[in-house]
């Protein structure tokens, strides 16, 4: 899977070109393996045009509220994401949990939400540097994953996204990259998740995407700001089949 993350970026002009530019030039065959996350407000504009005009890819949102109740000032639940058409959401993106100090048993009530709401899951996880230099990453990892306990038979996208690599231009070295993800294998079938796919974020672009991806324990790629430009987008998704 490709999955555009727009983070907070964009607006509705920028949309309408993207997804002309994504017509142009992003390969027919590749486009059921695309997913594009742009903001919330975007998102029904974003399914409008991509039904309209055919084009094949998936939407997601980048966030979920748990179903807490519906007196939830400025919340957006699982089912409000379906109606605008999203079928994926993300959960647990470093910038989330760090900004706004999201909790594992927060983490669980949206994996929750999303999954009554009918929305498949892109949960991310990733060590910051830090952790990596104090020789934790595997510590972490797993104790982001057990996020997924009593949650058995949720289907999920695991993002491997080290906190250091995002938005610095720094691509974690394709040994720790493997390394990382055989170890993320290991944990999901230890902790009973059914992975549908794993894929690496981290300032992936079209000239790190092909060594990335030649890893066989890389099924995708979660793409930050090289995602923002339609045509970027459209070489990294094209190159698997170059
Ligand atoms: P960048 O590709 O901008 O580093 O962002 C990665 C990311 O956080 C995607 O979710």
């Amino acid at each position: 899977m490709f999955i555009a993350n727009w983070k907070m970026n964009g607006s509705e002009a920028m949309l309408k070109i993207w997804l002309a530019e994504i017509k142009e030039n992003l390969n027919q065959d590749a486009r059921s393996s695309c997913i594009l996350c742009p903001p919330v407000c975007f998102i029904s504009q974003a399914s409008k045009i991509i039904q309209r005009d055919d084009l094949g890819l998936a939407i997601g949102a980048q966030d979920v509220d748990p179903e807490i109740h519906s007196a939830l000032t400025g919340g957006i639940s699982g089912s409000m994401l379906k109606d605008l058409g999203s079928e994926y959401v993300i959960v647990g993106h470093s910038e989330r949990r760090v900004n706004f100090n999201e909790s594992s048993s927060l983490l669980k009530s949206k994996l929750e939400a999303a999954t009554i709401s009918g929305l498949k899951v892109i949960f991310c996880i990733g060590e910051s540097l830090e952790e990596k230099e104090a020789g934790k990453s595997f510590e972490v990892l797993e104790n982001q994953l057990k996020v997924y306990n009593s949650l058995t038979n949720l289907e999920s996208i695991i993002a491997y996204e080290p906190v250091w690599a995002i938005g610095t231009g720094k691509v974690a070295e394709i040994s720790y990259i493997s390394e990382m993800h055989n170890f993320i294998i290991e944990k999901t079938k230890e902790l009973n998740i059914n992975l549908i796919s794993l894929a690496y974020g981290g300032s992936v672009n079209s000239s790190s995407s092909k060594e990335i991806l030649s890893l066989e324990e890389v099924n995708g790629l979660l793409i930050g700001g090289a995602s923002l430009e339609a045509k970027e987008f459209s070489k990294i998704v094209n190159s698997i089949e170059n």
